[in-house]
């Protein structure tokens, strides 16, 4: 009997812990599981503003705020319209930012050639080498309206894209893109848009003396054209090479 009464109290005690501790274990995973969910959900849709969003808060309902008086640009400040987009005033610009030198100019035939003769050829024509695998042919740049296109207008098609043509503005740098702007306008010229006698002064003796150098002056009567330096004769031409040992005939 007194065995019985002794082992009653251990029974209930044991039976009773699994119980209470497992009802607790519960309760505390679900104040856990709440609490954690609660943080998580707060920090992935907390209050804030997307961008353009309209607001509430503010009273002019605009959730983009000016800028306060006085801040300082870091970096690029981009208050020139024309500069980073080739347009004032809705007209395309006729002249780069900055003078066109000889350096803009072989630097704007280099980004050209890669990034724009592929599909516009090396002269323009627009006949690159996508194109003949059938990409859409752009019009030719000796095309009169494009001729009569300002520079501008150039720099905005790459800056914006045109039609099925991409925006090149995250592969050339703004100031690439007006070299290849202006060489783009020396490519005009070249394939038949100037003439001789449209050139400066210095320009055309430069030219004249290029062209001496590539091949003799003509002989002309006009002792004004002859060179002050007398041509040299021309070289004896050289005996043809025997033929081949090895050509089949
Ligand atoms: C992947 C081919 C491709 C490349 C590369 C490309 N273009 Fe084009 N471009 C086109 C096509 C195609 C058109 C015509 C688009 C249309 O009519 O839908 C075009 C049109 C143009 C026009 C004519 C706009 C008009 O008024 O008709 C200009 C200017 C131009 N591109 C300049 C450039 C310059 C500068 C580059 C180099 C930075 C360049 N493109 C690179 C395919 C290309």
């Amino acid at each position: 009997m007194a065995a019985a009464r002794a082992e009653a109290p251990v029974a209930a005690w044991s039976g009773a812990t699994p119980l209470r501790s497992r009802a607790l274990a519960l309760v505390l995973a679900m104040a856990f599981s709440v609490l954690t969910h609660g943080c998580r959900h707060d920090m992935q849709n907390q209050n804030k503003v997307r961008p353009y969003r309209e607001s509430v808060f503010f009273p002019d309902g605009s959730s983009a705020r000016p800028l306060p008086a006085h801040t300082v640009a870091q970096g690029d400040l981009r208050a020139d319209e024309a500069v980073y987009t080739g347009i004032r005033g809705g007209r395309p610009v006729a002249d780069p930012p900055f003078p066109v030198t000889r350096e803009v100019l072989r630097r704007g035939r280099e980004r050209f050639d890669i990034f724009c003769s592929p599909c516009h050829g090396r002269v323009g024509d627009g006949r690159g080498m996508i194109v003949t695998r059938g990409y859409k042919q752009p019009t030719s740049f000796h095309d009169d309206r494009l001729r009569q296109a300002q520079v501008g207008w150039f720099f905005s098609v790459m800056t914006q894209g045109f039609g099925v043509m991409p925006s090149y503005a995250a592969q050339v740098s703004v100031a690439d893109r007006w070299a290849i702007a202006s060489y783009i306008r020396a490519l005009q010229l070249s394939q038949g848009g100037a003439t001789l006698g449209e050139l400066p002064e210095a320009a055309r003796q430069a030219i004249a003396g290029d062209l001496s150098e590539i091949s003799a002056p003509p002989v002309s009567s006009n002792p004004q054209a002859t060179p002050a330096t007398p041509a040299a004769p021309p070289a004896p031409k050289p005996a043809p090479a025997p033929p081949h040992p090895r050509r089949i005939p």
